[in-house]
């Protein structure tokens, strides 16, 4: 790709910038939230038409008009928003569009068969006659992939595939991806986890507000250097960003309780638990995909029955029995997949963030257009979203922009419990900080946070106490000195407490 623009109205989201992939490749595309990684790959796909540059394949200049276009020339994608439909079959989202039929019907066998394997290409074994939409995110979004895997590509690109997957199936889905490498392919892979571009990528194209920063050999660029280029600062300014630990003060001081569990359960969803969690306390609720956190976190907030056990939250007791019940009990909750349960795409940034707010104060005591406006512009600033304004859909902000409006929606409801479903997944490096820092802030304030992540390093940064699940059952909990990655790992495995 040579000297590629595209604009957007009030956004210059790629400004001449040249990218190049090679056969037999990894190469990482890297850039903070609304960097344009997601528009280049759009422009590269024929979602959105260029408005100057060209795109050549081996030497061919190439006008993909629409996905199907770049899939017939070889180029297979796994977009940001995987788009699934959910009413159908695991095994038909993978095959939809090249359903093998025999007789002139479609051959059901040989489509769950095909979808078997390439779902067993990707280290799982499940059962693809099962509705997508009943699937967990992690799931569906190996469903996609699966999906571009299944055709003949010389190019596959990966928009962030791997922000719902845990440790191991990330390592499968790399096993894959080296094999496909090895046969040929380029490969692009877009991502937030630093960690995982070290372990598999060849190449780095860094972006920078749509402008090509530079490309580099992997090898032959640290970490910090890395991020630098990313956020446009110095290494040593980075460096004094990542070693701050602001969890300490939050192991010291005295507490309050706020929110008491027990015995809080639902069968098929998690096994009762107990859980404190006191004002000024953040508590971490760590464990593998499908261990149960988010479970236990829509107990809690009522957007799931509980069969057993009691809540208490400050004066209140009892079992939240919708959402918005506690909501009025002063509960939050930022849940995991913004895109079917979080943002609400054609209202705008202002009228997004100031929902939650709105839902607490009640019909009668309206936010005024005012007050909506001071308080998104303010979060705007504070998590430096980007957007043109506070009027703009929030369905054309990056992903990682909607997940940071999303995260500022309840800030602004300013919840004396906030649960947080990993609130940081897809947000770049430097906006990890902004949140950490902002967690922090909340905490000393006397909010109580209960904090989902399933980056380690998070939850050893941010939480003072973490609850361990796997299985869907509480297995354990550390506290003080013993909350650490290897701590947490431990007592998944069952080696120690
Ligand atoms: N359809 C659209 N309409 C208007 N603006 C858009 C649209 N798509 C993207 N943009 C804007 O273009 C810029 C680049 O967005 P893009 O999605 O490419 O970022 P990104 O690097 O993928 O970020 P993230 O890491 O958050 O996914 C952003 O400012 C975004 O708001
Ligand atoms: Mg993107």
């Amino acid at each position: 790709m040579r000297g590629v623009r595209r604009a957007f109205p009030g956004v210059l989201a790629l400004d001449g910038v040249d990218f190049t992939l090679r056969a037999g490749e990894v190469h990482a595309l890297m850039g903070e939230n609304g960097a344009g990684k997601s528009t280049l790959v759009k422009v590269l796909t024929g979602v959105y038409p260029r408005d100057a540059g060209e795109v050549r394949l081996n030497g061919e200049l190439i006008h993909p008009a629409s996905p199907q276009d770049a899939q017939a020339l070889g180029i297979s994608t796994v977009y940001q928003e995987v788009n699934l439909i959910p009413g159908l079959s695991v095994a038909e989202n993978i095959m939809l569009g090249r359903l093998p039929r025999r007789w002139g019907r479609i051959d059901w066998r040989a489509v769950n068969r095909r979808a078997e394997v390439a779902m067993d290409r990707l280290g799982l074994h499940l059962d693809v006659t099962q509705p997508v939409g009943s699937c967990s995110i992690a799931i569906q979004q190996m469903t996609a992939i699966a999906r571009a895997l299944d055709v003949q590509a010389r190019a596959l690109i990966l928009d962030e595939p791997t922000s719902s997957l845990d440790a191991k199936e990330a390592q499968n889905l790399f096993a894959v991806i080296r094999k496909l490498r090895d046969e040929g392919l380029g490969i692009v892979f877009i991502t937030h986890f630093l960690g995982q571009v070290y372990d598999i990528a060849d190449r780095i194209t860094v972006l920078r507000n749509g402008k090509l920063v530079g490309e580099y050999e992997t090898a032959s660029l640290p970490r910090l250097e890395l991020v630098a280029r990313m956020m446009g600062r110095d290494p040593d300014e980075v460096a004094a960003l990542e070693s701050a630990r602001p969890a300490d003060a939050a192991r010291a001081e005295q507490r309050t309780p706020f929110l008491s569990v027990r015995g809080l359960g639902r069968r098929g969803s998690i096994r009762p638990f107990d859980l404190d969690v006191a004002q000024g306390e953040v508590v971490g609720l760590a464990g593998l995909l499908g261990s149960g956190r988010t479970e236990a976190a829509r107990l809690l907030f009522g957007a799931d029955r509980a069969e057993t056990g009691a809540v208490t939250a400050g004066d209140r007791a009892g079992v939240p029995g919708s959402c918005r019940q506690a909501i009025a009990w002063g509960l939050g909750f930022c849940p995991e997949d913004r895109k079917a349960e979080g943002i609400v795409p054609n209202l705008s940034v202002r009228e997004n963030i100031a929902l939650a707010l709105q839902a607490r104060r009640g019909v009668l005591r309206r936010l005024s257009r005012k007050q909506q406006t001071e308080i998104a512009d303010r979060y705007i600033r504070e998590l430096n979203i980007v957007t043109p304004d506070a009027e703009t859909p929030i369905r054309s902000l990056s992903g990682g922009n909607q997940q940071k409006a999303l995260l500022a929606r309840w800030l602004a409801a300013d919840p004396r419990l906030l649960i947080l479903d990993e609130p940081t997944r897809g947000i770049d490096v430097g906006a990890k900080f902004e949140v950490a820092k902002a967690i922090e802030e909340l905490r000393a304030a006397g909010m109580a946070i209960l904090f989902i992540s399933s980056e380690l390093e998070e939850v050893v940064r941010s939480c003072g106490r973490v609850a361990v699940l796997r299985d869907r059952e509480k297995i354990g909990e550390l506290s003080g000195p013993e909350v650490s990655a290897q701590g947490i790992m431990a007592t998944i495995a069952g080696a120690a407490h």
